[in-house]
């Protein structure tokens, strides 16, 4: 392991079915005005919006409400939810939902006090807060980005057709989540598996890259073992309580900053799906997943052994008589069809691309130098031609 590094991860979990028990005592440390952000309603229908807001009451807080955080929540929406916050003196930011609902809740907490454009600030110049941060919770009720106990926010600007992701520090993190994976049976199978992705499209953002014998990987390939049998398991039964509080958990380690830790990472799967994600609004883990294989087969000779370890070690390939280039191949291989045997979106078309849009997508991602290779436009134009 090569590289030098500080961990800290501030954020205090709380898991299992019993894990809203705990919101009462999470609640004591803050003042009365508490923000409750939430989705377009599901939470209604599942029932979590009564249980939280009835202990919200019973802990004595003013609750300020802010539905409508729509999936890729919008610069616009932002600008709203920093009046609400501003306006009531919030004392904390509850954020109760998926990745959008808590990387929307991040975003307020640190623009209503902003004096900038927090746009602009955050989002293009990508500056780091130097202003009143509101602190935030989380009750999680979609798996897959790890905003529970990460920095991350990602904020869509429609009119600009750019999406894009500022990783905050420690002091933005949730102060606390609420992991219960009873709360995720009520997702719809195509949100399920698109949260699988993206969990498996993290592990790999930051596994291929590097030469060195990084501790860090070995974590990635049990992660990765974990996630694929969980899936399985929970695709023919989205009931089944261990696969989806495995998932659950293999999420929040995919992406809290540890398998990162004394490595470079990739991220140019997430550029190129967050620039779809621009031009389509499609739900941010089949964005990935339909760009996925055009782009691993694209940088695989780049990293070869890397490809061909896993192929070994997280697809159990066969690798007797066969070259290093011939394993890596069937890992893909191996992976592309566990894709297909999820359900998930391969192909950019089936979510709204046209041939039009090509040049602009390509624009609009950023070009990362942490992976196996530095992508150029053309390359970047030939990856989205190879997924349409
Ligand atoms: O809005 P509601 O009605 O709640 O419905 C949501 C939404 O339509 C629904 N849903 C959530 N929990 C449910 C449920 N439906 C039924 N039962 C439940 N228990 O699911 C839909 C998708 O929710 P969303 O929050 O948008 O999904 P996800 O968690 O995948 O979040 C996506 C956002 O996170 C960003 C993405 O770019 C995207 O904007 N990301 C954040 C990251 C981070 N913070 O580190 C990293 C990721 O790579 C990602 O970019
Ligand atoms: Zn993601």
């Amino acid at each position: 392991m090569l590289g030098n590094f500080t961990y800290c991860n501030p954020t205090k979990l709380y898991f299992g079915e019993n894990a809203l028990d705990f919101l009462s005592d999470e609640l004591k440390n803050y003042g009365k005005n508490v923000m409750l952000c939430y989705g377009g309603g599901s939470i209604k229908k599942n029932g979590i919006y009564d249980k939280v807001v009835e202990i919200l009451k019973a802990s004595g807080k003013n609750v300020f409400e802010d539905g409508g955080v729509m999936p890729n929540p919008t610069v616009d929406k932002l600008y709203e939810g920093c009046k609400i916050a501003k306006e009531n003196n919030v004392d904390l930011i509850l954020a109760v939902g998926g990745g959008s609902v808590c990387d929307y809740s991040k975003a307020v907490s640190v623009s209503a006090y902003c004096e900038d454009d927090a746009w602009e600030k955050y989002f293009m110049r990508m500056e780091d807060v130097d202003n009143k941060i509101i602190p935030v919770g989380c009750v999680l009720t979609m798996v897959g980005t790890g905003s529970e106990m990460n920095g991350g926010s990602v904020i869509t600007n429609p009119k600009q057709k750019l999406k894009i992701g500022h990783v905050f520090g420690e002091n933005v993190f949730p102060k606390f989540s609420i992991l219960n994976p009873v709360f995720t049976y009520t997702l719809p199978k195509y949100q399920m598996i698109a949260g699988i992705y993206d969990i498996f499209n993290h592990i790999c953002e930051q596994y291929f890259s590097g030469e060195d014998d990084n501790t860090s990987d070995y974590i990635a390939e049990g992660l990765m073992k974990s996630l694929v049998n969980a899936s399985r398991i929970a695709v023919k039964n989205p009931k089944d309580y261990e696969a989806r509080s495995n998932i659950m958990w293999t999420a929040t380690w995919a992406l809290n900053t540890l398998i990162a830790k004394g490595k470079t990472t990739d991220w140019m799967v997430h550029m190129i799906g967050q620039s779809v994600g621009a031009y389509t609004n499609a739900t941010h883990g089949m964005t990935l997943a339909a760009v996925s294989m055009a782009y691993y087969r694209h940088i695989c000779p780049y990293g070869l052994s890397k490809f061909a370890r896993f192929a070994k070690n997280v697809w159990n390939v066969e690798t007797s008589e066969k070259t290093e280039e011939q394993i890596a191949a069937d890992g893909l291989s191996a992976m592309e069809q566990w894709m297909k045997e999820l359900g998930l979106v391969m192909n950019i078309s089936d979510l709204g691309v046209t041939e039009d849009m090509l040049d602009g997508i390509a624009d609009g991602a950023f070009i990362m130098d942490g992976g196996y290779k530095v992508l150029t436009k053309e390359d970047i134009i030939g990856i989205l031609k190879e997924s349409m």
